[in-house]
Parts: C-alpha cells; sequence; structure tokens
C-alpha cells in the first residue's frame, strides 16, 4: 500500500493544513507500518507555471520535434501521474489563498491533467480512497457575509471526484476555519 501526499501550503515551518495531514498520515502508518509515502510539497517547492503550456503543445509534437521544454514538460506529466497510478491512497492538504484554487495546486493538476492515462479517463484511480484537509482564513459558512466565496473547494471535490474518480471521504467536503 502507498499513500501518494500533495502539501500546498506556502510556508515551509508553520502550516495548518500540514498539521492536520500529518495526524492524517500518522493514522495511515499506523495502520500500514512499513508502507511508503510518495510527497509532493508544491507550495514550497512549486513545479513550473510554464511547464503546463509545454505540456499541452508537446503532447500533439512526435518527440523529434519537441523543444527542450516541451520534452521536459511531457516527461514531468509521465512522472506526476506515475505518482498518482502507484498510489493506493490519496491525502491533499490544500489552503484557500486568495478566494480561489492556489496556484500550485491547479499549476499539478493542470500538468498532470495533460497525461494521456490520466485524462482519457482511465480505470486506474477509480474508486482509490482519498482525504481532503483544507483550510481558510475567514468563515464562508451559509448565512454569513461571504457565503460563497470560497472558490476552492467546490473545484477541488470537482476534480479529485468526478475527474479522477477518487472517493473522497465525505468528512472532508466542508473546509475548515483556521482563522
Ligand atoms: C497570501 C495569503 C492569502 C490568503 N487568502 C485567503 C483567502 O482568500 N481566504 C481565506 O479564507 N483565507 C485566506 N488565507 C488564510 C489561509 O487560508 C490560512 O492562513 C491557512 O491557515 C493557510 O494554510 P497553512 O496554514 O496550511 O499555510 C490566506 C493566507 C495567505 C498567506
Amino acid at each position: 500500500m502507498t499513500l501518494f501526499r500533495v502539501d500546498a501550503s506556502i510556508f515551509p515551518d508553520q502550516s495548518v493544513s500540514r498539521e492536520l495531514a500529518d495526524i492524517v498520515e500518522a493514522e495511515w502508518t499506523a495502520a500500514h507500518p512499513g508502507e511508503s509515502v510518495i510527497r509532493r510539497h508544491i507550495g514550497t517547492n512549486p513545479l513550473p507555471a510554464t511547464a503546463w503550456a509545454d505540456a499541452v503543445v508537446g503532447q500533439q509534437l512526435p518527440e523529434d520535434a519537441r523543444t527542450p521544454a516541451q520534452q521536459a514538460a511531457v516527461e514531468l506529466a509521465t512522472t506526476l501521474a506515475d505518482e498518482l497510478i502507484a498510489a493506493d491512497a490519496f491525502l491533499f492538504a490544500v489552503p484557500l489563498y486568495n478566494y480561489g484554487v492556489s496556484q500550485h495546486i491547479k499549476t499539478w493538476f493542470d500538468i498532470l491533467y495533460t497525461e494521456p492515462r490520466i485524462n482519457k479517463g482511465g480505470p486506474e484511480l477509480r474508486d482509490r480512497p482519498a482525504l481532503l484537509v483544507t483550510v481558510t482564513g475567514g468563515n464562508y459558512a451559509p448565512g454569513t457575509p461571504k457565503e460563497g466565496w470560497d472558490h476552492s473547494s467546490s473545484w477541488l471535490q470537482r476534480v479529485l471526484v468526478d475527474v479522477l474518480g477518487l472517493d473522497l471521504a465525505p468528512s472532508t467536503a466542508g473546509s475548515l476555519w483556521s482563522g
């Protein structure tokens, strides 16, 4: 059993989402001692923002017609897809930044989604268990002045469940207010 974990906090030391995900990971490790964890620290070690366009265009070209940057981007997409497909369970720790999807998780998904095994809707990931930890500084609960301003959580749920096919734990569907 392999756990794939993504952290999108931009802070290397203090991070609420990372602390919460650490609790989840500790539980998973206790239940699966000795098993491996694949990690992506996309907030503190970001993927290149230019790689998405290079991967999209590069995928449409024969390998010998690609620029070095396009070839590197296609290979990066393959690596991201390999990491996902190799995992049996998934943990995403993604804060809300600037009312929208963190640019780092968007870049991760955009590059990943250029990969044919992912965007052709292959059965590999179908129904594998996933947990989303998302934290916010503000309160977006029904009836609050900023209800509807969290444009991250619903997008994350849409792509994790409906695009990637993961079985997202229902208890993580809401966001945790860290403020
Ligand atoms: C640059 C920046 C932008 C933020 N934007 C928002 C926001 O739009 N809405 C919100 O509710 N919280 C926002 N926050 C608060 C974070 O969601 C909160 O601090 C959270 O704990 C960050 O996750 P982390 O502790 O794992 O790093 C922002 C924080 C930072 C640093």
